[in-house]
């Protein structure tokens, strides 16, 4: 299995994404600041893959501390939660974490520090170990909903590369796979930043799936020519009623699906699951540098000074949706309902690492 990120005793090392995938190249930040950068820069990427970085990220620094007790590491903690937090915006995975690894902290009051050390950097373990787990259970979850043979588009990177395990999406597809089924991969190339061609593209070579790289504009064409069988995608934050932020153009590639009559799915952990946010419209979208869609592999293609956008991410209203997929089971419309109920289920993935 591709390592995208783990804890060593020199820090977190991540595989470097912005090489692959003519280059595989591995990065250990050493400190919580240049975990941080390792986020922003994308370095690693994908929401639950962010998640559990931020978590180790966290545990990092507070490993690294000279604080001689619980309350003189507080203040610490408060600055590396803070920088971790100002890194990315839209994905909920990195606000679940870090959540987590505070309440985990406040939970160590009575602790010596080297206890309190100790107990997160256990702690984004679990995290990490969960995350595993959560792909698998969405892989045996979602393969059913695949079909039995033929295209499966789908968008960004959602794969292993996106998390600690072997992806949600393409944990989808991998375990269908698995199952026997015939599936032929379309990978949307995803610009600007061309998650689909540089990375799904890598790592379902590498597990010799067949697949097939088309720029964005294409797959409204694929789909008219019977080619796409079913779509399915990651999520960065789903919101209560059942609105998914994924990488920018997913929304797009839902409306081209409904209008072709091919099933849209989304699948992700329960860490990318909001209910505090009501709907999509609440959802943050990061905007990213304006020189990621006027360059190209470092070559200028727009006019100097033009006016640019570049939202990272968009929202898929989930009248689109066909279905959500979770490690804790499938939800259908009604999302609100359907995932309050998912909401109030054991958390399967958790209770058994
Ligand atoms: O900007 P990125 O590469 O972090 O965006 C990633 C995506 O949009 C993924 O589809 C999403 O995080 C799900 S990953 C399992």
């Amino acid at each position: 299995m591709i390592k995208t990120l783990e804890w060593t005793n020199a820090g977190v090392r991540f595989i470097d994404q912005r090489r692959l995938p003519t280059e595989e190249i591995y990065v250990t930040c050493g400190n919580y600041r240049e975990v941080a950068t390792a986020i922003r820069d994308m370095i690693v990427r994908g929401a639950p893959a962010i998640g559990v970085a931020a978590a180790m990220g966290i545990a990092l620094g507070i490993r690294d501390s000279q604080a001689g007790s619980y309350s003189e590491l507080r203040p610490e903690l408060e600055l590396i939660c803070d920088t971790l937090a100002r890194t990315r915006p839209t994905a909920v995975n990195l606000f679940w974490a870090i959540r987590r690894m505070r309440e985990r902290f406040d939970s160590l009051a009575a602790e010596p520090v080297e206890q309190i050390k100790r107990a997160l950097i256990d702690e984004a373990q679990l995290m990490y170990l969960a995350d595993i787990a959560a792909c698998e259970a969405m892989g045996r979850n979602g393969a059913v909903l695949m079909p039995s043979s033929g295209g499966v588009l789908t968008h960004c990177n959602a794969g292993a590369l996106a998390t600690c395990g072997y992806g949600t999406a393409l944990g989808v597809i991998r375990a269908a796979v698995e199952a026997g089924k015939k599936i032929h991969v379309f990978a949307d190339e995803t610009r600007p930043f061309l998650q689909g061609s540089r990375l799904t593209a890598w790592e379902l070579t590498k597990d010799g799936i067949p697949t097939t790289v088309i720029s964005d504009n294409m797959a409204g064409a694929m789909m008219k020519q019977g080619k796409i069988r079913a779509v399915v995608v990651g999520a960065d934050r789903i919101a209560a009623n059942g609105d998914v932020a994924n990488k920018i153009g997913t929304y797009t590639v839902a409306v081209l699906a409904r209008e072709h009559g091919i099933p849209f799915y989304v699948a992700a952990p329960w860490s990318t699951v909001d209910l505090a946010t009501p709907n999509g419209d609440h959802i943050p979208i990061e905007q990213r540098a304006a020189r990621e869609v006027t360059h190209f592999a470092g070559k200028q293609i727009a006019p100097d000074g033009i006016a640019v956008e570049n939202p990272a991410f968009d929202v898929t209203p989930n009248r689109y949706i066909a279905a959500i997929i979770t490690e804790r089971g499938i939800a259908k419309t009604p999302y609100s309902e359907a995932l309050q109920k998912l909401a109030n289920s054991v958390e399967l993935s958790t209770a058994s690492v």
